[in-house]
């Protein structure tokens, strides 16, 4: 492989991917078809509790955020896992077709899913639209500009003294003084050598 990285110049956007129970930032949506119910997928790892969700509930909503989202949603979704928390105890929602959206986006789309295929890591789940709408016309986060701007959107705020270390392939943050040789990213798996240290002394 000369340059994975090329794969990051696929024009993608940054979306918070909702379901009964939980969910998750995902960049992996695109738009199968057209006319007045179209075709959306959207690839989900299968280590996500929002894989097992999106089984279970066959329905989900993707909202679209913008390049100014609260830092906030992305941290709570594309961080964590609803198997630890609940994700939409912080986040401002409302809620269209029983699904929570998320408030702070540029609109949402919701979906019946109609099929999936798996791969090894991956499922891609194919929804039907049966619900849309716009709330306002913000420019939309792309992936590239998520990767491009992530060190400053997720600035760490430590206590004198304290460290941390950013994943810079996802933003991920570990606090803590030492990172284990072993260490590996728990959001996209890298090891070690990709987190940078930021301490405030
Ligand atoms: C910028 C960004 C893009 C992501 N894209 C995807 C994606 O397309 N598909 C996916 O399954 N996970 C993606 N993730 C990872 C999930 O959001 C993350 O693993 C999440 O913690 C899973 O939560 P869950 O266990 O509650 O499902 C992305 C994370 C970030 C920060």
């Amino acid at each position: 492989m000369k340059n994975i990285k090329i794969t990051r110049k696929i024009t993608q956007g940054i979306y918070a991917l909702t379901t009964d129970g939980g969910g998750c930032i995902v960049d992996a949506v695109s738009q199968v078809s057209s006319g007045e119910n179209p075709l959306i997928s959207v690839a989900v790892m299968k280590k996500n509790n929002t894989n097992d969700l999106l089984k279970k509930n066959k329905k989900f909503a993707i909202s679209i955020l913008s390049r100014d989202v609260d830092p906030e949603i992305i941290k709570t979704f594309g961080f964590n896992s609803s198997r630890d928390i609940d994700k939409f105890e912080k986040i401002e929602t409302i809620c269209e077709e029983e699904i929570k959206i998320v408030k702070d986006s540029i609109g949402y789309i919701v979906c019946e899913i109609v099929d999936y295929i798996e791969n090894d890591t991956h499922t891609l789940f194919i929804g039907k639209v049966i619900e849309a709408d716009v709330f306002n016309d913000k420019n939309p986060m792309s992936y590239g500009y998520y990767q491009e701007h992530k060190t400053d959107l997720f600035k760490v705020t430590t206590e004198k003294g304290k460290t941390a270390w950013i994943c810079k392939a996802c933003g991920y943050i570990y606090y803590g003084e030492y990172l284990p040789d072993d260490f590996r990213c728990p959001i996209c798996g890298v090891s070690k050598e990709y987190f940078k240290k930021e301490s405030v002394n």
